[in-house]
């Protein structure tokens, strides 16, 4: 009803006016500029998204997702994730760009891990996911794959990236604390772990997220540790190999590399080429 209510009031008063001026987090601009940036780029070559019906699996706090309405022109998102981290989107809204109330454009929901969406989503022009799928539990990549193609409408594309992978210099997600390239490969879990809790000082701006004040220093520490030990550890190649076996065609495909040389004992264990590809792009098409 509410939502209902503030979808009308829009149509006759236009979007709660903002600021891009006011933009002081760095977590936020990356997010806002760089992010909802390259996820326009790569969709608006297949679809208009001004009248397309979108979803966003792993929104994460849903900031893309408000620049893709503010600076893009979409009009209608669905983000879901298994966080609620979206929760903090009004506020974080009012604090980066002073606006009163996020868009009726952007709806959120949160669910439980591999919860199929096609029975209760069907028909989406576009679906995006932006540094998300190297979280998903190894088990549930190809069920969540095809529950995704089934919810898009024949001929949606779904944007896909992933950054960092795994066996890139810092695929483990821990450089806020260990600057070491590779480390994780190079050295047991429980060392990580300590050059974790020895770090002092600040931790870079746009790495700090909008839940780190909810951890606290100690506590987000231990948050990152186990978000890095539950990576499912996926390559470039086999990514692409699972959704073309939940049915999608790649329909365009990018992978940027590091120019850093990986230690010789690494390379002879996983490939240089494995080692050096930090992120990927694909642009997937569901068949007419
Ligand atoms: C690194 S964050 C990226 C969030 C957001 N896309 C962004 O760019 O800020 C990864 C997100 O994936 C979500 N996630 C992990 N596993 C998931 C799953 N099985 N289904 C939906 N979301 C998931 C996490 O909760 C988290 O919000």
């Amino acid at each position: 009803m509410r939502h209902a209510w503030l979808a009308l009031r829009e149509r006759f008063f236009g979007l709660a006016p903002w600021d891009a001026s006011r933009i002081g987090d760095e977590w936020f601009r990356a997010h806002f500029d760089y992010a909802a940036e390259v996820v326009h780029a790569w969709l608006a070559d297949a679809l208009d998204l001004r009248t397309a019906r979108l979803l966003n699996f792993g929104c994460g706090d849903g900031i893309s997702d408000l620049a893709l309405v503010l600076r893009h022109g979409a009009t209608r998102i669905h983000g879901v994730d298994i966080r609620r981290e979206y929760a903090k989107l009004p506020r974080i809204a009012r604090e980066q760009l002073g606006m009163a109330r996020i868009p009726a454009a952007l709806t959120f929901e949160t669910i439980a891990p591999g919860t199929a969406l096609a029975g209760r989503h069907q028909g989406f022009d576009g679906i995006m996911s932006w540094s998300t799928f190297e979280h998903v539990q190894r088990e549930q990549l190809l069920p969540i794959l095809r529950d995704l193609h089934t919810c898009l409408r024949p001929g949606g594309v779904f944007f896909l990236q992933i950054e960092p992978l795994f066996h890139s210099p810092w695929g483990s997600h821990l450089r806020r604390y260990i600057e070491t390239p590779w480390q994780h490969l190079l050295v047991p879990e429980d060392e990580l772990w300590r050059e974790i809790e020895a770090h002092q000082g600040p931790i870079a701006a746009d790495e700090v997220d909008f839940g780190f004040a909810d951890f606290g220093v100690d506590g987000y520490k231990r948050f990152v540790f186990e978000q890095y030990r539950e990576l499912n550890r996926l390559t470039a190649d086999e990514l692409v190999a699972l959704v073309q076996q939940a049915g999608f065609a790649v329909q365009r495909q990018e992978r940027r590399s590091v120019d850093v040389q990986p230690p010789p004992e690494l390379v002879e264990r996983h490939g240089a080429e494995v080692l050096r590809n930090n992120e990927i792009f694909l642009l997937l098409r569901k068949g007419e």
